[in-house]
């Protein structure tokens, strides 16, 4: 894993925009995994001021409620509309994100794992985190090589999310997520984590043992993972010196 630590959201943030223009100026037919809630959002408006071509590819989101309209304000669709794809020029046939309203749930998160092999599987799979270590919506204790299927909330996700939905008792239970071994067959993981109230779930993703107590520690098997973080965020890593002199002392190469 690579640790980058920044003074600010912001600045941590710009590293990781670096990133995904990088990806999309390379590859202009690359494939995303996106994600939700507040943690990307300044990402996307860095991405959206950056202009890029997003005409060739193709996007898939880690989750979405179940049971609410794509129209609903809060649906993931929604949120992705608002937020990032009514400002770039992405093609809508390209833009995948799972069906909250499937009748036959199980088939269509099927299908949704066809699509992403499909397509080639991910480049880049953009990640926030729960309080709770949660990646996607894999809350605790979710198989580690757990596919795209229905989850249920904890009630501490319930919590964490109420203030997009108003209450706790509009926040759906149910939620379609991938799962975290579709999540580790994308090529490189971006996960970002900003604020003090990450900082336990990132210490135990990035230090802690392998567990599925806290699914971000899944993310240690993977060959490929950047995790940008603000200091309030990092706070609780034994190892943040390293790290930090680490990103500081790159080679010339790896920069
Ligand atoms: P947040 O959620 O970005 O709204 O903090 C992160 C997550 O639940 O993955």
């Amino acid at each position: 894993m690579e640790i980058v630590i920044q003074p600010t959201a912001e600045a941590a943030t710009k590293i990781a925009a670096r990133l995904v223009a990088g990806l999309i100026r390379e590859r202009p037919a690359a494939v995303l995994g996106l994600a939700t809630g507040s943690t990307p959002l300044l990402l996307y408006r860095e991405l959206i001021a950056m202009k890029l071509d997003w005409s060739k590819l193709t996007t898939f989101n880690l989750d979405e409620y179940v049971g609410i309209s794509p129209q609903h304000p809060q649906s993931y669709r929604s949120f992705m509309w608002e937020n990032l794809f009514q400002h770039v020029n992405v093609a809508v046939k390209h833009v995948n994100i799972p069906d909250g309203l499937a009748n036959d749930i199980p088939g269509s998160c099927g299908r949704y794992e066809q699509k992403i092999k499909g397509a080639g599987g991910i480049d880049l799979q953009v990640l926030g985190i729960g309080t709770d270590g949660h990646i996607g919506f894999n809350e605790p204790t979710s198989s580690l090589s757990s596919r795209t299927r229905i989850k249920t909330l904890t009630p501490q996700t319930i919590k964490d999310n109420a203030h997009f939905f108003g209450s706790e008792k509009d926040v759906p239970h149910h939620v379609l997520t991938m799962g975290i071994g579709t999540i580790l067959e994308a090529r490189h993981c971006l996960l970002l984590a900003f604020g003090g109230k990450k900082a336990r779930a990132i210490a135990e993703a990035v230090e802690g043992p392998i567990t599925s107590m806290n699914p971000a520690s899944a993310l240690q098997l993977h060959p490929k993972v950047t995790v940008c973080l603000d200091e309030a965020a990092a706070a609780e890593l034994k190892l943040k010196d390293y790290y930090r002199w680490v990103f500081d002392h790159k080679p010339d190469w790896q920069k």
